[in-house]
């Protein structure tokens, strides 16, 4: 996979026009800085959390049965969006798929990439923004983003541009919650009021939204099962999907 090249985050100074049109995405920029640092401190600890890594057998084998229902079982071009450590992205591979993963923190690619040479999976991990993604229209067949849309400035952007490059007929699938922070630490204090989805949603508003910018065949489920977080899980969890109109 070839990505396009777009100035990296932190030098982009956001163009002149920007501030006559909205002052949007500049101000997106700067909450994007604050997310990268956040996750960047997170990066080594991050897997050791039963709820965020995969730590047996059986938790393996349960995610895996998860994404052969919805990923699929053929190999299919696969985009992990915030990809993080690499957690669903190494399971996808594990699965078949051909996958790249894009994040914007550069210490959570450093373990995702590490992992990944590990485990013996060529996958390809590219720094980048979910919300205006390195690479051409249509180039893959699925994209998956695992409890990522809480932490965007801007959700339904991102489902657009998940929508753009991934081909006619190919599914974007997203893992996520309804988690209610009761109130935001760290540097989220800072930035929380300008993420619109913060608390998660339950399933039936995140899959409505779904629907809003576009997407068809939509499905959800819950991921209620103790083994798939190595813990009673503390909020709701589901899966939530919909194909790209042809
Ligand atoms: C809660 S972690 C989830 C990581 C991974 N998806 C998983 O489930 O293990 C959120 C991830 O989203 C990434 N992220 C946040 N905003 C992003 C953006 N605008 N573009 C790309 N990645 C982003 C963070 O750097 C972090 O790695």
């Amino acid at each position: 996979m070839h990505p396009q090249t777009y100035p990296e985050l932190e030098s982009s100074p956001g163009r002149l026009e920007d501030d006559f049109v909205t002052r949007r995405p500049r101000a997106d920029e700067a909450v994007k800085k604050v997310v990268r640092q956040h996750w960047n401190g997170r990066a080594e600890t991050f897997d050791d959390a039963s709820h965020h890594g995969v730590h047996t057998a059986d938790q393996r084998d349960r995610w895996l049965d998860v994404l052969r229902e919805w990923a699929g079982e053929d190999s299919r071009r696969a985009l992990d969006v915030g990809c993080g450590t690499g957690v669903i992205s190494l399971l996808l591979a594990e699965l078949g798929h051909d996958v790249a993963g894009v994040d914007v923190a550069p210490a959570m690619l450093a373990r995702a990439r590490r992992k990944a040479r590990d485990a013996g999976h060529a996958i390809d991990f590219f720094r980048g923004d979910a919300e205006r993604l390195p690479f051409p229209d249509d180039s893959f067949e699925l994209v998956t983003a695992r409890h990522l849309v809480w932490t965007l400035p801007d959700p339904e952007s991102a489902l657009r541009e998940w929508q753009r490059v991934v081909e006619p007929g190919g599914r974007v699938v997203l893992f996520e919650g309804y988690w209610d922070h009761e109130e935001p630490w760290d540097e989220y204090e800072e930035i929380h009021g300008d993420l619109p989805l913060y608390d998660g949603r339950p399933p039936v508003t995140l899959r409505e939204l779904l629907g809003d910018e576009g997407l068809r065949d939509l499905a959800h489920e819950p991921l209620q099962d103790p083994t798939l977080w190595g813990r009673e899980p503390h909020h709701d969890y589901y899966v939530v999907g919909g194909t790209v109109p042809r």
